[in-house]
């Protein structure tokens, strides 16, 4: 899996963002084991609670588009900044159900990567196997 390129996958679907209030963008790209690429970027709203993460919109479409967590190879997050852009708490918890817990995560602005997993992310995770 070429990290760099996912990275400017996600960077580029930054360019979508609707960030009107935050002036924040943030990109997402999901990597799939059979070539396919899906992305995510943020999109606000006047009614701030219904503004949407990039990351969660690109693991959504993922799944709406029949996916599941053993078809996923990575994703990639990406936003600006001095340090890599990192998922707010709600996307990890999401993130955790829909991710397995050691898919890479490569967390990014626009010069470096990182790459980390959602076991590193929400250590001592809530997940179904609790229910
Ligand atoms: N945001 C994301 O899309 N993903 C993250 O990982 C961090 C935050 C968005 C939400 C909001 O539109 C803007 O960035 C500022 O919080």
């Amino acid at each position: 899996m070429d990290y760099q390129d996912l990275m400017n996958r996600a960077l580029e679907a930054r360019k979508n963002a609707y960030n009107p209030y935050s002036n924040y963008g943030v990109g997402a790209c999901v990597a799939l084991k059979d070539g396919t690429f899906i992305v995510g970027a943020n999109i606000e709203n006047a009614a701030y609670g219904s503004t949407m993460c990039a990351e969660r919109n690109a693991i959504y479409a993922t799944y709406s588009q029949g996916y599941r967590r053993n078809d996923i190879l990575a994703i990639a997050i990406a936003g600006k900044g001095d340090d890599v852009c990192t998922p707010c708490g709600a996307c990890r918890q999401v993130l955790a159900e829909l991710l397995d817990k050691h898919t890479p995560v490569i967390l990014s602005n626009e010069e470096k990567y990182i790459v980390t997993n959602m076991e590193e992310l929400l250590p001592r995770m809530f997940t179904g196997e609790f229910l």
